[in-house]
């Protein structure tokens, strides 16, 4: 098969990791007969160098006119006072926005021999298995108004909460299909007890379960679900969850596997291709200097040959790969025990390569 995939490298160690991910995916299309035509684009603080934008037209374009985005990482202190107050993350959020992706999948998968580097007991991490869905394109990140007013005589913000119905219902009817897939237990968290958002949320939830009689569901206040997920994270199943919440229980539910640099993520919506990223940001600290841990983007390219290229058995291979690469005690720094060698992000993807 022909794909076009779009890749923004964006900044920091986003240039590393996706640079190792197009070796890897070379690969598998040698291995399959498959050819991956690459459209290099501007996003985030690099976009902003060159075009005082963070998320110019030709990006767009790129990204729609494509199979798949693949996306590095943006941000970093070097645009962190720009004088018009134009930030990276704009381009992250907007991209999202354009292609209208509403749902953020991110897989938590424990690999068994990376379990003593998690700072939880083995017992309660080895094995976890979970997806947390989060909604992406409502919520607080996007509810307006959000300004600056004045308010009994002093400087003071406000940020908007808002969701139409229908955005709820058509992620929870993902997080219900994805479910459904899976364990059959769907977990849906909020904050039903303080706001009127998540009380609707709840309504809609309770609705959508009519439609899907064999998944188990219930309802879990989104402190609680912070606390579940750290004391018994085997409890969960998929999770699903508004914009703020999920961005923060998956941030959270990341240290489960260990490391930042091990997870993936998707992100799908209806109607353009899906864009894939690792969860991480940046890495300000170890940006080019070939530290960064590739395996939460080769990851998340897997993610893009399942959903959007329905390459199931490529992507596949490329799990394996990454598993087998673990359990062979291959290590990056941020993985790495005390005394452990560690590999930089071109020898990792040399592991990876070798594996498939
Ligand atoms: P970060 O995820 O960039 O880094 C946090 C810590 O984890 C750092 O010590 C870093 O070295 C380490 N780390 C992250 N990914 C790693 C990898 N693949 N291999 C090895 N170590 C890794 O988060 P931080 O420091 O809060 O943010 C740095 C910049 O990234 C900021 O400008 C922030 O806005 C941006 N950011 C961008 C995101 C995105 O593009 N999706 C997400 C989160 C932050
Ligand atoms: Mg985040």
């Amino acid at each position: 098969m022909n794909k076009t995939i779009t890749i923004l490298p964006g900044d920091g160690i986003g240039l590393e990791v996706v640079k190792a991910t197009t070796v890897v995916l070379d690969k598998i299309a040698d291995m399959y007969g498959h050819h991956f035509d690459y459209q290099y684009a501007d996003i985030g603080g690099a976009a902003i160098d060159k075009y005082e934008n963070p998320l110019p037209q030709e990006t767009i374009d790129a990204c729609k006119n494509s199979d798949g985005v693949l996306l590095g990482a943006v941000g970093g202190p070097k645009w962190d006072n720009h004088p018009k107050g134009i930030r990276p993350e704009q381009g992250l959020l907007g991209i999202r926005k354009e292609l209208k992706l509403f749902a953020n999948l991110r897989p938590v998968t424990g690999h068994e021999s990376l379990t003593d580097s998690s700072t939880l007991r083995k017992e309660v991490v080895d094995n976890v298995d979970l997806m947390i869905l989060r909604e992406l394109t409502g919520g607080l990140y996007f509810g307006e108004p959000q300004e600056r007013r004045q308010v009994d005589g002093e400087e003071a913000a406000v940020d908007t909460l808002q969701y139409k119905k229908s955005e709820i219902e058509r992620i929870v009817r993902q997080g219900f299909e994805m479910a459904k897939l899976r364990r059959k237990q769907l977990t849906s968290v909020d904050k039903a007890n303080v706001l009127e958002s998540s009380r609707l949320w709840r309504e809609t939830v309770e609705e959508v379960k009519k439609d899907y009689p064999e998944v188990e569901l219930d309802h879990m206040l989104v402190d609680n679900a912070a606390m579940q997920l750290i004391r018994d994270p085997k409890q969960f199943d998929v999770i699903v969850t508004e914009n703020m919440f999920g961005d923060i229980l998956s941030d959270e539910a990341s240290m489960l596997t260990g490391s930042l640099g091990m997870l993936p993520s998707a992100s799908v919506g209806s109607e353009a291709p899906g864009l894939y990223e690792p969860v991480h940001g940046s890495a300000p600290d170890i940006a080019g200097e070939g530290k960064a841990n590739p395996l939460a983007t080769i990851s998340s390219a897997a993610m893009m040959l399942k959903y959007s290229f329905d390459m199931q058995e490529e992507a596949d291979s490329v799990d394996r790969a990454v598993a087998e690469v673990l359990t062979s005690g291959h290590r990056t720094g941020d993985i790495a025990k005390q005394g452990e060698p560690i590999l930089s992000t071109e020898e990792m993807t040399e592991k990876v390569l070798n594996a498939l």
